[in-house]
């Protein structure tokens, strides 16, 4: 009897998923628009999952990502490209240096040839320029783990410093930096094994997902049964955590207390899955790059030679809080220019544009971004 119950519930469940992906819109009712005149950076062409810009505008931006769960094309597609997971430098002041390879310089814990970089933090050191830089990464046949370096502005080299893992960290996805070797990271999906994970996806809404915080010494769950929790960005004052949801096409914002525990103060749903977040110079506005149709950005997930469109949203902040009616998209493309956007920043009216395996774009503003 409970097993018919359960088997019913299961197929009604798979049966709405399916539909809800047909029902979503075709692409083309949404029409392509740029802030002014957009091109792709030379030099990175294989992925800006996620990046962070410096108040003096450098963009530290990660590249190759990789996770247990993808795809056999998608694997293919990295080893036919020859992709390696590394960190690119783009200076908005020197335009014409396109996106530069930083070099890795390893210590006994970390291994570059095994670095798969996603979700990515900076410190900044307003004095010498040499920032921290708190990286998530899935390294092959290894747990999930967040490798810190430090950036040396003369060489242009990430030098490695410490790596955190933790029984608590499952296939993680994003991180925000509190203060040194104090963050928050998101763990996205639960199961590392493919058929596990296929299940996740389609009950992913009973929330596998959670957050974590890292203390200096230990990680600890803070918000449990969450639905694939991905980007994280703070609040410039550093008191509410900023995450975005895609799967529920929702940004959270959580109030941060004094013992690092989470209390949510607001939920807004935006019509599109939001992947990444950047807070804007200000500290006035969050901007996202987001995935517009669901089942073009699972195909291209799937296969990432088959386009993607990209949007990227700003999404003007009160009182710390989203202001839902001022929500503007600033940037659509159907994936000619850009494919499957992941994350966007503005600094001195540039708007950056990153994506998930594709290409990274710079677009001029005619209007205040
Ligand atoms: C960090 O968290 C662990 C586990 O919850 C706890 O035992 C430890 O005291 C905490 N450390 C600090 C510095 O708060």
């Amino acid at each position: 009897m409970i097993g018919g119950a359960v088997k019913v519930a299961l197929v009604a469940i798979i049966v709405y998923r399916v539909a809800r992906s047909f029902l979503n819109p075709p692409d083309d009712v949404f029409k392509k628009h740029y802030p002014g005149k957009c091109s792709q950076v030379k030099g990175l062409n294989f992925g800006s999952e996620d990046l962070e810009v410096t108040k003096n505008g450098l963009a530290f931006v990660t590249s190759g990502v990789w996770f247990p769960t993808v795809s056999n094309k998608f694997d293919e597609f990295l080893k036919s490209n020859n992709i390696q997971g590394n960190i690119f430098l783009y200076d908005f002041n020197q335009p014409d240096l396109g996106a530069r390879k930083l070099k890795l310089i390893p210590s006994k814990d970390f291994d570059p040839e095994t670095f798969h970089p996603h979700g990515i933090s900076l410190l900044e050191d307003e004095t010498n320029g040499e920032h921290l830089l708190y990286v998530v990464s899935h390294p092959k046949h290894a747990d999930d783990a967040v490798e810190k370096f430090r950036y040396s502005p003369k060489t242009n080299e990430l030098i490695h410093l410490k790596s955190f893992t933790g029984d608590v960290l499952h296939i993680t996805n994003d991180l925000t930096v509190l203060e040194e070797d104090k963050f928050y990271i998101s763990n996205f999906l639960y199961f590392k094994n493919p058929y596990l994970s296929i299940a996740e996806h389609v009950f992913s809404s009973f929330g596998f997902g959670s957050l974590v915080f890292f203390n200096g010494t230990a990680f600890s769950v803070v918000k449990q049964s969450m639905n694939s929790p991905n980007g994280l960005f703070l609040s410039k004052d550093k008191r509410i955590l900023y995450n975005a949801l895609p799967r529920e096409q929702s940004v959270k914002a959580f109030e941060i207390k004094s013992d690092y525990s989470l209390t949510e103060i607001q939920s807004v749903v935006i019509g599109t899955s939001p992947d990444n977040l950047h807070l804007s110079n200000s500290g006035d506005a969050l901007y996202t790059g987001a995935h517009p149709v669901i089942p073009k950005i699972i195909q291209h997930l799937g296969d990432p030679r088959q386009p993607s469109p990209s949007s990227v949203l700003k999404l003007p902040l009160k009182d710390g809080k989203i202001v839902p009616e001022e929500i503007v998209e600033l940037f659509y493309d159907h994936g000619n220019l850009i494919s499957g956007s992941s994350v966007a920043a503005v600094y001195n009216n540039k708007l950056l544009i990153g994506s998930v395996i594709n290409k990274l774009v710079i677009c001029d503003a005619n209007t205040a971004l």
